[in-house]
């Protein structure tokens, strides 16, 4: 069974402070603060909660990534959470922190001595503390059938060629890493998830419009003519402020309205 998030709206429980015990700086330490929203569906009983952790960040590296490798490795094995990459490629370390959504590889702790809170995306069912349930995301970013689709063969045998013009039409959309930062800061897509795309793959499916090779650009577009899709989006641009890469689905969408309606 999963758990929607609530930590939002501030009404989880705090439990003591766990604190890093090995140091192996000499200097004086620079203790920092983290709460961190636990819940484990397997625990009998357990409510989503934030935990407290403090570690000593002159033996941490920069980014909050480094903090919560740091606790699980030295304070609490079972804090659960997505990584791979360690550089913003993987798009799996995204989660909520201080309020906004982020990459943990890409986002520096902060170093003013105020707390800092990490819950995983919003609106989302989690599996187990910090890892949120994707499976209508992927679901949504499937239904955009993001591969190239075309009848004709390469006139080399081997692969489509598009001229430099064509090629630089992709940039800026198809750097997105999927990390659902976007998709989870918009209102419209907490309150219809279920029937309206959202903007990451949305931005998507104009990727693929915009791709001179593509054939099923028309196609593309008609299924997305229903009053869901796509259309409730209402351009308030909380996704593009939250892309980590500084991506912008929300002119991706503007731009397929805009084709839809000439
Ligand atoms: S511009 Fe559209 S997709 Fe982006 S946050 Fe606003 S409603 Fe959501
Ligand atoms: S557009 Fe940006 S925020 Fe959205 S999924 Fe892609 S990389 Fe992440
Ligand atoms: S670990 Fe891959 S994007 Fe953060």
């Amino acid at each position: 069974m999963l758990s929607r998030v609530v930590a939002a709206r501030g009404l989880l429980a705090q439990t003591p402070v766990l604190t890093a015990v090995r140091c192996s700086s000499t200097k004086t330490p620079l203790m920092k603060k983290f709460s961190i929203y636990r819940w484990d569906p397997e625990k009998p009983g357990d409510k989503p909660h934030q935990q407290t952790y403090e570690i000593d960040l002159n033996d941490c590296g920069p980014m909050v990534l480094d903090a919560l490798i740091k606790i699980k490795n030295e304070v609490d094995p079972t804090l659960t959470f997505r990584r791979s990459c360690r550089e913003g490629i993987c798009g799996s370390c995204s989660m909520n922190i201080d309020g906004t959504n982020n990459l943990a590889c890409l986002c520096p702790i902060t170093r003013d001595g105020s707390e800092m809170k990490i819950r995983p995306l919003p609106h989302m069912y989690v599996v187990k503390d910090l890892v949120p349930d994707m499976t209508n995301f992927y679901q949504q970013y499937k239904a955009i059938e993001p591969w190239l689709q075309t009848s004709k063969q390469p006139e080399d045998g081997k692969e489509f060629l598009q001229s430099i013009a064509d090629r630089k039409k992709l940039d800026g959309m198809y750097e997105c890493i999927l990390c659902a930062c976007c998709s989870t800061s918009c209102p419209s897509y907490w309150w219809n998830g279920d029937k309206y795309l959202g903007p990451a793959a949305l931005m998507q499916a104009r990727r693929w419009m915009a791709d001179s090779r593509d054939e099923r650009k028309t196609e593309r577009m008609d299924r997305l003519r229903d009053p869901f899709s796509m259309y409730r989006c209402h351009t308030i641009m909380n996704c593009t402020k939250a892309c980590p890469k500084h991506l912008n689905p929300g002119k991706a969408i503007a731009e397929i309205k805009r084709d839809m309606a000439m």
